[in-house]
């Protein structure tokens, strides 16, 4: 990739640009790292949405490199706290953070000034539903990137496209079909697309709000094998109804519950020895 695909735009207030990813994978360093660093440090953090409380109280560190699985019944907060990690509340009305603070690298996130586009560029999100444009597969990944490097040059971006979809594990099935419609995909195929597409960004967080719920078991199988291979390099942090995908992929669990984290831990340890009732029994199915 160019090193201008790793500037940020020229408006930029300098905060947060240093989190998209550099040209040079950091594959391989995590077997030579004996502890990862916190990417995301939530201290405290409360949301209401208009009168209502969402989250209080939240605090957690993410590590860096590893898989993060957030687990609760449902309307429990585990969206809106992912959503506060780049800003995507913002626009929801009634939103407003009631307390604490949410740091991404250090920096925090709702500073004034922050460069809101260059956030969400090192924080990417993925959906529950598959949400390709009804454009080509290359368009796809294409539109995105122009975003953010107006005038880039065709090769570069053909490099880039390919590059994504490679880390997606899809370009074998889509490398002679790039003109296609993304929307003649299987339902798996276009969740490795997003996948792809908010890859190409290059973020240093990758967020996916229950990718899988709408998927089969295979194409869920598939989704989780990328997320492992893609936890070598990226910072990743899903919210998960299915326990046994978090007990499979993750590292680190945060247990939900009523707007409050009630656990946070290594995934063994919140699984099989919780250090709350509510989460043991949660765990092993018995509400929610
Ligand atoms: N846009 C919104 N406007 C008002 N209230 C909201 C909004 N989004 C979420 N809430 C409320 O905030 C609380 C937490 O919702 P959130 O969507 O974060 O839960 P969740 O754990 O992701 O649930 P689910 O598992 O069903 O997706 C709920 O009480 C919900 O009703
Ligand atoms: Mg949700």
């Amino acid at each position: 990739m160019s090193d201008t695909f790793a500037s940020d735009s020229a408006e930029s207030l300098g905060i947060l640009e240093t989190l998209v990813r550099p040209a040079v994978s950091r594959a391989g360093e995590r077997e030579a790292e004996s502890t990862s660093a916190p990417m995301v440090t939530v201290n405290g953090l409360g949301v209401a949405y208009g009168s209502k409380t969402a989250l209080e109280g939240v605090s957690m560190l993410i590590p860096e490199r590893r898989i993060t699985a957030f687990i609760g019944p449902s309307g429990c907060g585990k969206s809106t706290a992912l959503r506060c990690f780049n800003r995507m509340n913002d626009g929801i009305s009634g939103f407003r953070i009631s307390g604490g603070t949410v740091l991404l690298d250090g920096q925090d996130v709702y500073a004034r000034g922050v460069n809101v586009t260059a956030l969400r560029r090192a924080v990417g999100m993925v959906f529950q539903q598959p949400n390709p444009f009804p454009m080509s597969i290359y368009d796809n990944i294409a539109l995105a990137v122009r975003e953010h490097e107006r005038g880039i040059s065709r090769s570069t971006l053909d490099g880039i496209v390919e590059q994504a979809l490679r880390q997606a594990n899809l370009w074998d099935e889509v490398r002679d079909c790039l003109t296609q419609s993304a929307l003649s995909l299987s339902g798996g195929q276009q969740q490795r697309l997003c996948i792809a597409r908010a890859l190409a960004v290059r973020p240093t967080v990758l967020m996916l709000d229950e990718p899988c719920a709408s998927l089969d078991p295979i194409s869920t199988g598939r989704i989780e094998e990328l997320l492992l291979e893609l936890s070598a390099d990226y910072t990743i942090v899903i919210v998960t109804h299915n326990l046994a995908q978090a007990q499979r992929i993750s590292d680190k669990v945060g247990f939900f519950l009523m707007g409050r984290l009630v656990e946070f831990g290594d995934a063994l340890q919140v699984f099989e020895a919780s250090a709350r009732p509510e989460t043991a029994e949660y765990v092993r199915g018995a509400f929610g």
